[in-house]
């Protein structure tokens, strides 16, 4: 028998049995995947959006298949904190996962209340803030886009909570490191990155776009070598624990990522193709540390070679 590998990692606090959680926004509440998936075996699950009131979200068609990847604009549709809390939460407790609130507001005041309603609530093991929806209505504010409104929503959410607080990026944006230092001066524990690309599809026989929103956010293979880019240049700019996300499909993509210098990732639009990809992609960044003498996974956080 070969030495125990370790594949745990600590994220700002959360003790993480693997590096491999679920994104928000492609596994629901968790509850969903119960048929498919044995969610003990997800270090963390990280749940759809969830803000102050319920929402709708956006009228349909909101999902469009593209090459490589996918369309969505949701609209941050979710049943609000309150039921999350009261309907889903003690479902998830009876699992050995982490569960980590993905979370967003229209102002900085709402970003402030849903934490406040969070803050001392057992189960909840991290907050995920989510600064990064490309599918809002014009007029929203967009603080993930703009420092000063960066740093001013984290500062405002970090005065409400201990609770570990990852601060989700956009790659909508010009130069991602600067958000990334405003989110980390602000307070952030953690990075997550990164959210979608806007993105628009036309539908060549009606000359209308496929997205009832016109556009949407692009996720899958297709956005990897930027989410990859993105992840490096974070990592080197800022000195917070990073998540790596964008077109994770196997344990390939996810070991990049942490040679890159991401300490987890998070898999999101496969998790649409095969509801038990996590786990294989567990048991192969497993046998890649095997057949390469590695003992402990953290060894290979940032070790990419320039
Ligand atoms: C959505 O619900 O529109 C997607 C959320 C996001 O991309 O942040």
């Amino acid at each position: 028998m070969g030495d125990v590998i370790s594949l745990s990692v600590n994220i700002a606090g959360i003790n993480l049995k693997n590096p491999v959680m679920v994104a928000s926004g492609t596994f629901g509440y968790g509850e969903e995947y119960v048929p498919y998936v044995d969610l003990n075996i997800i270090s963390a699950i990280v749940v759809k959006g969830l803000s102050i009131t319920p929402r709708e979200g956006n009228p349909p068609p909101r999902i469009v298949e593209t090459s490589a990847g996918m369309l969505n604009s949701i609209g941050l549709q979710n049943i609000g904190i309150d039921s999350f809390i009261n309907e889903k939460l003690p479902f998830l407790k009876k699992y050995n996962t982490k569960v980590i609130a993905n979370f967003f507001g229209d102002s900085i005041d709402e970003y402030c209340e849903v934490v406040k309603r969070v803050d001392s609530v057992d189960g909840i093991h991290g907050l995920e803030m989510n600064i990064s929806c490309p599918n809002k209505q014009e007029g929203w504010l967009e603080f993930g886009t703009n420092p000063d409104l960066t740093f001013r929503v984290v500062s405002a959410v970090r005065k409400h909570t201990k609770l570990p607080l990852i601060v989700k990026l956009s790659p909508n944006v010009t130069d991602v490191t600067i958000i990334a230092k405003a989110a980390a001066d602000a307070g952030a524990d953690a990075i997550s990155l990164i959210n979608t690309l806007s993105g628009m599809a036309i539908d060549i026989k009606t000359r209308k776009p496929k997205l009832a929103n016109i556009v949407g956010g692009l996720s899958g293979p297709s956005i990897k070598p930027v989410a990859l880019r993105m992840v490096w240049q974070v990592a080197k700019s800022v000195k917070l624990p990073i998540i790596g996300i964008g077109g994770i499909m196997t344990y390939e993509d996810a070991l990049e990522f942490m040679i890159a210098g991401a300490s987890a990732v998070q898999v999101g639009t496969a998790n649409f193709i095969d509801p038990n990809v996590s786990e294989k992609i567990i048991h192969g960044i497993e046998s890649y540390c095997e057949q390469n003498g590695i003992n402990d996974i953290n060894k290979i956080v940032g070790s990419v070679i320039i």
